[in-house]
C-alpha cells in the first residue's frame, strides 16, 4: 500500500470515529432544542412564580369568589403564600419541569368549596 492509501485510510478511520459525536453535537443537539419543555420555554420556576403570585393575589380579594361562604372561610384559613407554594409546584410539574407536585388532588382540594360555573 503506498502512503497515499495509508493516509486515506487513516482519514477514514477518523471520520468514521467522529461521526457519532458529530451527530450528538449537531443533530441530536438541535433536535433536543426543537423539543424543549414548556417549562423551559416559559423560562423555568422563577417566571412561574412570579404569574402564579399575580394571579392568586388577584384572586384572594375576589368579590364574587369571597361571597361564597366556603370559598370565603378557606380564603381565611388557608394562606395564601401556601396556595402560591402548590400552585407554583404544579404547573412546574405539568409543563414538564423538575418539581414534584405534593398537595391534594385538584378534586380534594376544591370538592368542599362548592364552586358554581360563574365562580
Ligand atoms: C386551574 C384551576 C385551579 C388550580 C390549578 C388550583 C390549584 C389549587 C391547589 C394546588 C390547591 C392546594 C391543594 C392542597 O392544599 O393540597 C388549591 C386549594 C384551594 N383552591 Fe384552587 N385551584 C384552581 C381553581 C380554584 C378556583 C376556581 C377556586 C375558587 C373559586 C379555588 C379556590 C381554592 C381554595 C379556597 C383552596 C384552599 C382549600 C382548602 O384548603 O380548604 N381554586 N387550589
Amino acid at each position: 500500500m503506498t502512503t497515499r492509501v495509508l493516509k486515506l485510510w487513516a482519514a477514514l478511520a477518523v471520520v468514521a470515529l467522529m461521526a457519532p459525536s458529530f451527530h450528538t453535537a449537531f443533530v441530536q443537539g438541535s433536535a433536543e432544542k426543537k423539543q424543549a419543555s414548556l417549562y423551559d420555554r416559559l423560562g423555568g420556576l422563577a417566571p412561574i412564580s412570579v404569574v402564579v403570585s399575580d394571579f392568586i393575589d388577584a384572586l384572594v380579594p375576589d368579590a364574587v369568589l369571597n361571597a361564597n361562604p366556603a370559598i370565603d372561610a378557606a380564603r381565611k384559613r388557608v394562606p395564601a403564600p401556601y396556595l402560591k407554594y402548590h400552585v407554583t409546584a404544579l404547573v412546574c410539574q405539568a409543563t414538564g419541569g423538575p418539581c414534584q407536585y405534593q398537595g391534594r388532588t385538584m378534586k380534594e382540594a376544591h370538592a368542599h368549596l362548592n364552586i358554581t360555573e360563574r365562580e
